[in-house]
């Protein structure tokens, strides 16, 4: 069993996901903690109620970006946290958190990158005329929205979507994916060559796994 910490900063939707994962037995791993840097972010409570320790590590309290993320890594260390996912964590990670963990900070991104790093993501899709967007979990180095790709998932653009319409469409994707990767993640399926993740997954697998997750339908 992996022990894996959780950073978030505000709904906590994916953060969800992989709990309900976890639970079902999907994933070989237990949270051993949830750390959010805003003390009112939605998502505190929902692991607080499954019984997950939670902390709030404000970032405001803290001079420096390296000086906040030795206080995580610090708590996510103390809580003997292996591998570390980010759930819509709103802040950069500074070289101190990434080398402390390195290639075992997973974050998720609602775009097909490396296309569209960064904020507001899905206005950049339609703005540049995309026909397809997505999300993507990848392995986690100094760069913003950066690192190794270990999956991602498709969604059709379509011409009457707005950003809203379009976060909905990939958000429904972004919770499977989500849980699929980590997966690959705790049973030690992912090493890292150069700038690229190799997935140690048989290619029928493969197929289930990406034809898997390609948006079939809005009930999703
Ligand atoms: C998701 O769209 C994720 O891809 C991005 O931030 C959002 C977080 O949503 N990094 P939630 O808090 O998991 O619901």
């Amino acid at each position: 069993m992996s022990q894996v910490g959780i950073l978030i900063s505000g709904r906590g939707s994916n953060m969800v996901a992989l709990l309900d994962a976890m639970d079902r037995g999907e994933i070989p791993a237990r949270c051993s903690l949830v750390i959010s840097n805003k003390a009112d972010a939605p998502g505190l409570a929902l692991a607080a109620a499954r019984g997950v320790p939670t902390l709030v590590i404000d970032h405001k309290a803290s001079a420096t970006r390296e000086e906040h993320d030795a206080k995580v890594v610090t708590a996510l260390r103390e809580a003997g946290v292996e591998i570390v996912c980010l759930a819509g964590y709103m802040r950069l990670l500074s070289p101190v958190f990434v080398r402390a963990f390195k290639n075992r900070i997973l974050n998720i991104h609602p775009a097909l990158l490396p296309a569209f790093p960064g904020l507001h993501v899905q206005r950049k899709a339609l703005d540049a005329g995309a026909r397809f967007s997505g999300c993507t979990v990848h392995l986690v180095d100094e760069e913003v929205d950066h690192g190794p790709i270990l999956l991602q998932a498709v969604v059709p653009i379509f011409p009457d979507d707005d950003e809203e319409s379009l976060s909905r469409r990939i958000l429904g994707l972004e919770h499977h994916l989500y849980a699929a990767a980590l997966r690959l993640m705790c049973e030690g399926r992912v090493t890292v060559d150069g700038s690229r993740a190799v997935l140690d997954v048989p290619h029928k697998e493969y197929q289930r796994l990406s034809g898997g997750l390609i948006w079939s339908g809005d009930s999703q």
